[in-house]
C-alpha cells in the first residue's frame, strides 16, 4: 500500500512536471480565408536549460539552432533555408501559462508581433526534423519569346502595400470605379492587381480555387474590363506564396490557362517558397521562371509578366530571356523615407543597361499616400520612380484620397517621363553629399532632370549641363510647378527644401 502511494505521488509529480515543462509537441489552429492552417512547434528542454526542436507553418520550416528555458519562460532563434543559399535567423519567445504555450512570432518590417496561443499535443520530447528533402536543380533554359507587352512601365495599383490579407472582390471593385473617377485612369493608370491571400487549396483535379473573398474571379475580370481597366493576379514558383497560400508549383501550365480563363492580364510571380524545392542556383531560378513565362505564352491570353524574387542572381541579365515584362531589383519598400529613399536612390544605380521597351527593373510598388511620409516625400517618390522608368503602381486606398496625393499620383508632366518611348532608365549623374542630381534621356532629344536634396535642411542644389550630357542653352520647365523657366544657359540652381525635389524637363 505504501509502495502504491509513493508510485502515485510520483507519478503526479511528474504529470505535474510534464505540464509545467514547455517540453512536448505543441499545435496552435487558426483558419484563414476558408482554410484551416496550423503551426506546430516542438520543444525539447535540455536538463542544462538548453531548447531544441522547430516551428513548422504553412510557409516554412524553422529549426531552432539555440534556446534557453527559464521555468515556464522560452526564449529561441530558429533557423530556416532562405533564398540564395543563405539560411535566415528569427527569435522566438513562448511563456506556459495555464496549460497553454503563447508563442510570440517573429515580426518583419513594421508589422507588430504577432502572438499564438499553442495547446499541447503531447509532452513527450519530439523527435528531431527529418532533414528536407534535396533540392532541385534545373538547367538553364532557352530563351522565352517576348510576349510584346509593356512598351513603357506598366501603371496601375496593387492591393498589397494598404491592404495585405484584407483585400476582397469590394475593394478591388472600388478601387476600379476610383480610379476611373478620380482621373487616375484618365493620367494613364490601368492594372487593378490583386496581391497575395485570394487563393484557395486545389480541388481534385488540381485547379487552383479562389477563396471566398474573391467568390467569382471571372465575374470580377468583367466588371474590372467594364471599367476599361485591366485585372491582375499573384503567384508563386513555389508550393506556397509568401502569405501562406497555394501557388503554381508544378501546376503551372495548369494555372496560366485557369488565368487565362478568367480574363487575367498580368501576374506577379513572387519566389518565396520556391527556396524550399528549388537548388538555389541562379540556372534553376531562371528556369522555374521560364516555365511560368511559356505557360503564359502558351495560355494564348497577353498577360503581363511581373518577375519577383527581390533582385536576386542579376535578375536584369536574364529577367528578359524569360519572357519577364518588369523584375522587383530589393526587398519589400516600407511606407516610410528611410526605406523609399535606400531603395530609390541607393540600390537603383547600376541597373539602368537591363531597362529598355517591354522589359524594366521594379523598385516595388508606390506607398504614396499611405501616411509614412510627408507630401514632399512622396513628391520625391513619385520624381524618382518616374526617372528610373519604374512601373508606377499605386499602393494607397484610392477611395478616398486628398487633393495632394492625388495631384503627386496624376502629374501628367511627370508620368510623360516615366512613359517616355525611348524606355531609358534615368541615372545619377552629380551627388555632393545629400544633393543628388539625376536625369533621363528622352525620346524628344531633351532631357527630365530631378534636382534632389536627402539633407534635414533646404539647399540649393545645380544642375550642369555637361553633367547631363546637354551643352548651350535650354528651354527649362519645371514639372511640379508646371511653370516655364525661360531659356538656360550652362546649368540651372534651384532652392530644394528637405527630402525635396525640383523635377525638370529641359529642351533644345
Ligand atoms: C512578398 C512581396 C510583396 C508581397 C508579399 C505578399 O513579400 O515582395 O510585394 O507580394 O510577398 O505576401
Amino acid at each position: 500500500m505504501r509502495w502504491f502511494r509513493l508510485c502515485a505521488a510520483l507519478l503526479a509529480t511528474l504529470t505535474l512536471a510534464s505540464a509545467q515543462s514547455p517540453t512536448g509537441k505543441w499545435v496552435a489552429r487558426y483558419s484563414s480565408d476558408d482554410e484551416a492552417r496550423e503551426i506546430v512547434l516542438a520543444l525539447s528542454v535540455e536538463s542544462g536549460g538548453g531548447v531544441t526542436g522547430y516551428v513548422l507553418a504553412p510557409q516554412y520550416e524553422d529549426r531552432i539552432v539555440e534556446g534557453t528555458a527559464n521555468g515556464a519562460r522560452v526564449t529561441f532563434v530558429a533557423e530556416r533555408e532562405a533564398n540564395n543559399n543563405t539560411r535566415r535567423r528569427s527569435s522566438y519567445s513562448a511563456v506556459l501559462e495555464g496549460g497553454k504555450l503563447k508563442l510570440t512570432m517573429p515580426t518583419s518590417g513594421n508589422r507588430p508581433p504577432q502572438v499564438f496561443e499553442f495547446t499541447r499535443a503531447s509532452a513527450e520530447a519530439p523527435a528531431p526534423l527529418a532533414p528536407p528533402p534535396p533540392r532541385i536543380a534545373l538547367a538553364a533554359p532557352s530563351a522565352v519569346r517576348d510576349n510584346g507587352l509593356a512598351r513603357t512601365p506598366p501603371m496601375g495599383w496593387n492591393s498589397w502595400n494598404k491592404f495585405q490579407g484584407k483585400v476582397t472582390d469590394k475593394v478591388v471593385r472600388e478601387m476600379a470605379d476610383a480610379m476611373v473617377k478620380n482621373g487616375m485612369k484618365a493620367a494613364g493608370y490601368l492594372y487593378v492587381n490583386i496581391d497575395d491571400t485570394w487563393e484557395l487549396a486545389r480541388d481534385s483535379q488540381g485547379n487552383l480555387g479562389t477563396n471566398s473573398k474573391f467568390p467569382d474571379m471571372k465575374a470580377l475580370a468583367d466588371y474590372v474590363h467594364g471599367k476599361g481597366l485591366k485585372l491582375g493576379i499573384y503567384s508563386s514558383p513555389g508550393p506556397t506564396t509568401c502569405a501562406g497560400y497555394e501557388a503554381s508549383y508544378q501546376h503551372e501550365a495548369q494555372d496560366a490557362r485557369t488565368f487565362a480563363q478568367w480574363g487575367i492580364d498580368y501576374l506577379k510571380y513572387d519566389w518565396c517558397s520556391a527556396s524550399r524545392p528549388y537548388a538555389p542556383d541562379s540556372a534553376t531560378m531562371q528556369a522555374a521562371y521560364a516555365r511560368m513565362g511559356e505557360a503564359l505564352l502558351a495560355s494564348g491570353r497577353p498577360i503581363v509578366y511581373s518577375l519577383c524574387q527581390y533582385g536576386m542572381h542579376d535578375v536584369g541579365e536574364w529577367g528578359a530571356k524569360v519572357s519577364g515584362n518588369l523584375w522587383r531589383t530589393t526587398g519589400d519598400i516600407s511606407d516610410n523615407w528611410k526605406s523609399m529613399s535606400n531603395i530609390g536612390f541607393d540600390l537603383q544605380p547600376g541597373r539602368e543597361k537591363f531597362a529598355a521597351p517591354g522589359h524594366w527593373n521594379d523598385p516595388d510598388m508606390l506607398e504614396i499616400g499611405n501616411g509614412g511620409m510627408t507630401d514632399m516625400e512622396y513628391r520625391t517618390h513619385m520624381s524618382l520612380w518616374c526617372l528610373l522608368a519604374a512601373p508606377l503602381l499605386a499602393g494607397n486606398d484610392l477611395r478616398d484620397v486628398k487633393p495632394a496625393i492625388l495631384e503627386i499620383l496624376t502629374n501628367k508632366e511627370a508620368i510623360a517621363v516615366d512613359q517616355d518611348k525611348l524606355g531609358k532608365q534615368g541615372v545619377r549623374v552629380a551627388k555632393n553629399g545629400d544633393l543628388e542630381v539625376w536625369a533621363r534621356p528622352l525620346a524628344d532629344g531633351g532631357r527630365a532632370v530631378g534636382l534632389f536634396n536627402r539633407g534635414e535642411a533646404a539647399a540649393k542644389v545645380t544642375a550642369k549641363w555637361g553633367d547631363i550630357g546637354v551643352q548651350g542653352t535650354h528651354k527649362v520647365r519645371d514639372l511640379w510647378a508646371h511653370a516655364d523657366r525661360g531659356k538656360v544657359k550652362d546649368e540651372y540652381t534651384a532652392e530644394v527644401p528637405s527630402h525635396g525635389v525640383v523635377m525638370l524637363r529641359i529642351a533644345k
